[in-house]
């Protein structure tokens, strides 16, 4: 999904920001007509490298998780839809099996920045 670039948004504080932890939010941008919704994405850690996306399947565009903060695979490997069990590459989003397979979750760029989490769609 190709999103227009907006401001840095403020997600969470920084120190919100743990090793496991799981950050869901809503951006900004909406999901555009007809039904005009905020979009929502989630951040995390991927080792000590800052990660976030949309929270959004590239095939069906309905949200990965079941649960809050639930993202990730029984192994802890990869992001998993709960729907259907897709998995994706916690470092690119890349979709390595399921339905998707091929395609990729939409990343955001993020930021520690005065303390806070910071996102924005990408270029
Ligand atoms: S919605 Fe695409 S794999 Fe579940």
């Amino acid at each position: 999904m190709n999103l227009p670039v907006t401001e840095w948004q403020a997600i969470a504080a920084a120190s919100d920001l743990t090793p496991g932890q799981f950050l869901e939010f809503h951006l900004t941008q909406t999901t555009g007509e007809p039904a005009s919704v905020p979009l929502t994405g989630f951040a995390f850690l991927d080792g000590d490298t800052p990660r976030a996306y949309l929270n959004a399947c590239p095939h069906l565009g309905i949200e990965l998780n079941w649960l809050p903060g639930r993202f990730m695979d029984v192994d802890n490997l990869f992001i998993q839809c709960s729907t259907h069990g897709a998995l994706f590459k916690p470092g690119s989003g890349e979709c390595i099996a399921g339905p998707c397979q091929g395609d990729a979750l939409t990343p955001l760029e993020i930021r520690l920045q005065n303390g806070e989490v910071q996102v924005r769609a990408q270029d």
